[in-house]
């Protein structure tokens, strides 16, 4: 079905398997996700069984109505009634404080909520037919790209999910901007379409975070899922960073080196390079300029690298601005912070 095009029926036979604490797979405007029930602490479990995730990564609570924020969070400070005004329905996401109604399998054991209002419509119609209140991680298996796609949902979770909505392809790519705001000053927990820079424009002050969660930090992360390693690919994605030549030049000479060795290599470009390499498989993300297309294309390209059996992948590096930022983040971790400075 399409967003304009909406089967009701599908919807409501959707909607019964939540209510009864099944799983189903459904698109929203960032990626796929894998809902259930979030009031049912049996849904969260089955979800985490599903997805082989460790149930001390808590998963984001879905609503179809801002009013519906005061069910799921104990307080609700003034700055996310601003926030929901400004960004919601769309791809934010509050961290915020829970009402003890809300059960801990949902919340992986913590005392906050993640709750995101998503603009797309399939998505809004399921949560209202589902008692909107529906739980769900990204549609993958622990470890993979997240699902820009159904069949990608179907690949990771076929067997494993009671439903998987097919809504074509998700207009954005990737996840949501998570924004802490359970402490004096906002901080984002993961960069996304809702930029620091649009934040600080609403909010004035906000931390933007770090880049990529430190490794070595042993202390406890702030969202429990950053510590895993994300959207790896089977091929070891390095990123290369540096002036275009240099960079062009670089991964050429690797590219031959490991076509001597049997192993295929895989480039993660930008239009404006795309012709300069040599490698077995090379694949353009958008121009440089449209960091959008590029985020779109990113898991798409990730997970296509996967089924051509690419031994090793480089990408090109973005900037870490606007939506730069969330591109970087999700190349950092699926490079396991592998990066070339040239
Ligand atoms: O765009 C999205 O946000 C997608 C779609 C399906 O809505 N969902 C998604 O969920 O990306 P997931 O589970 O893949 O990522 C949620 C992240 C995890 O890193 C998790 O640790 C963090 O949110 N998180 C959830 N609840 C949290 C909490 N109470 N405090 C801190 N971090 C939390
Ligand atoms: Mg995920």
């Amino acid at each position: 079905m399409t967003e304009e095009d909406i089967d009701e029926a599908q919807i409501l036979r959707a909607g019964e398997i939540l209510r009864r604490g099944g799983l189903v797979a459904f698109p929203t405007e960032t990626v796929y996700g894998l809902g259930g029930d979030a009031f049912n602490p049996e849904s969260s479990r089955k979800i985490y069984e599903a997805k082989g995730r460790p149930s001390d990564n808590p998963l984001i609570v879905h609503i179809c109505r801002i009013e519906d924020l005061d069910r799921v969070a104990a307080r609700v400070p003034r700055e996310a009634r601003i926030l929901a005004k400004a960004f919601w329905p769309g791809p934010l996401t509050m961290i915020l404080p829970k009402r003890p109604e809300l059960p801990g399998e949902t919340t992986g054991g913590l005392d906050t909520v993640a709750v995101r209002f998503p603009s797309n419509r399939i998505a809004m119609a399921l949560i209202e037919a589902g008692g909107g209140f529906i739980a769900a991680p990204s549609a993958n298996r622990s470890g993979r790209p997240s699902p820009t796609l159904a069949q990608y949902c179907r690949e990771d979770l076929d067997g494993r999910v009671d439903m998987i909505i097919d809504g074509g392809q998700v207009g954005l790519g990737l996840e949501s901007t998570i924004i802490d705001l359970t402490d004096k000053v906002p901080v984002i927990l993961r960069p996304g379409f809702v930029t620091w820079e649009k934040l600080q424009e609403v909010l004035g002050n906000v931390d933007a975070g770090s880049l990529v969660p430190d490794l070595n930090d042993s202390s406890a992360p702030k969202a429990p899922g950053m510590k895993y390693r994300h959207y790896a690919p089977k091929g070891n994605l390095t990123i290369v960073d540096g002036p275009a030549d240099k960079v062009t030049a670089y991964i050429n000479e690797k590219i031959r080196g490991h076509r001597a060795a049997g192993i295929r290599t895989g480039v993660i470009c930008t239009e404006e390079t795309k012709d300069a390499y040599s490698a077995d498989l090379v694949k353009s993300a958008g121009p440089r300029e449209d960091e959008e297309t590029v985020a779109k294309e990113l898991f798409r390209i990730l997970r296509e690298f996967d089924d051509e059996e690419a031994g090793e992948i480089y990408a090109e590096s973005f900037d870490s601005t606007g939506v730069g930022r969330a591109v970087m983040n999700r190349l950092l971790k699926a490079a396991g912070q592998r990066v070339i400075h040239l």
